[in-house]
């Protein structure tokens, strides 16, 4: 496995990689790997491209109140799995071969960025768009593979591709759970024991809704308000939302049909989680 730090390796490890005839398959990822990234991996590998894993955890994505000075950061632990699942590349890039210090170009999408998270977090998707399509030129990918886990994250860089052209087929792994059903993420190592327990509740709301849509119930709002009564079971739990929404647009629905997607984010402590599940 080869673990590349510039951008300009990167190029052209990528190049030579094309000239063999072979694809290339991209994971991008903020690292602290776990189950979840490693179903990414498994899908990428299915593929039978050469697949590079990238582990980036891109300021630009980050408002200045939130974690990113906090969040996980464990590059030897992440080498090993991808060392263990047979990656071909790691791209680990510094900030100073990502950004210019005075970068001043950024990919927007602005109807599906503009809801639920990107409502609550105003520079996440710009943040995310411009990485991605960054890593995409860097890395010059076939294939690059998201988790459904962040649902609306996989529709807008679906969207920003179809508009933007990028010679990328994206595909998405269904989300990774716990044996409890908390959706696997880098941010569950902030909970303490008696939050990771209550954690599951985003999920057992999300199973509530199902529940309800499959026996007939299709009003948006009496499912939402399902949710929220869910949620608010867990002490530790504090509501941000709970919503379904069109499964491509993310729109607000009001009558729910199959394929919509009911979303929720809440934090747990001061942890905040994000879940969907598509009814
Ligand atoms: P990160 O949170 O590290 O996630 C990397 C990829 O793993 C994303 O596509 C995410 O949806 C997927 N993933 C995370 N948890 C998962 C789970 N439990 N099951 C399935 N897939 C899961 O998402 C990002 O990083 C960043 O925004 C990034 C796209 C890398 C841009 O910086």
């Amino acid at each position: 496995m080869e673990l590349i730090r510039s951008v300009r390796s990167m190029q052209e490890a990528a190049l030579t990689v094309k000239r063999s005839a072979r694809r290339i398959a991209l994971v991008p990822t903020m690292g602290a790997l776990h189950e979840g990234h490693v179903a990414l991996i498994r899908a990428a590998q299915n593929r039978g491209a050469a697949v590079v894993v990238s582990i980036y955890v891109n300021p630009a994505q980050f408002a200045p109140h939130e974690d990113f000075k906090q969040y996980p950061r464990d590059l030897d632990g992440d080498l090993a799995v991808c060392r263990r699942e047979g990656v071909d590349v790691v791209f680990a890039p510094t900030d100073e071969e990502m950004y210019a210090t005075d970068a001043s170009t950024w990919v927007t999408e602005s109807l599906i960025a503009k809801r639920l998270e990107g409502e609550r977090r105003p520079h996440f998707f710009r943040g995310v768009c411009t990485v991605v399509s960054k890593l995409f030129l860097i890395c010059q990918p076939d294939v690059a593979v998201f988790g459904q886990k962040d649902y609306q994250q996989w529709k807008v860089i679906q969207r920003m591709v179809r508009d933007l052209n990028f010679p990328v087929e994206i595909i998405a792994v269904p989300t990774v759970r716990e044996p409890d059903g908390l959706a696997c993420s880098s941010r569950n190592r902030y909970l303490d024991p008696l939050e990771r327990a209550q954690a599951t509740v985003l999920y057992k709301a999300l199973l509530v809704a199902r529940d309800l849509f499959n026996q007939g119930e299709f009003n948006a709002h009496r499912l939402a308000s399902a949710m929220i009564r869910a949620i608010e079971l867990a002490p530790s739990a504090r509501l941000d939302y709970a919503e379904v929404a069109d499964g491509e647009t993310l729109m607000p629905r009001s009558e729910v049909r199959r394929g919509d997607v009911a979303l929720v984010a809440a934090y747990i402590g001061k942890t905040r989680l994000i879940d969907n599940l598509v009814l």
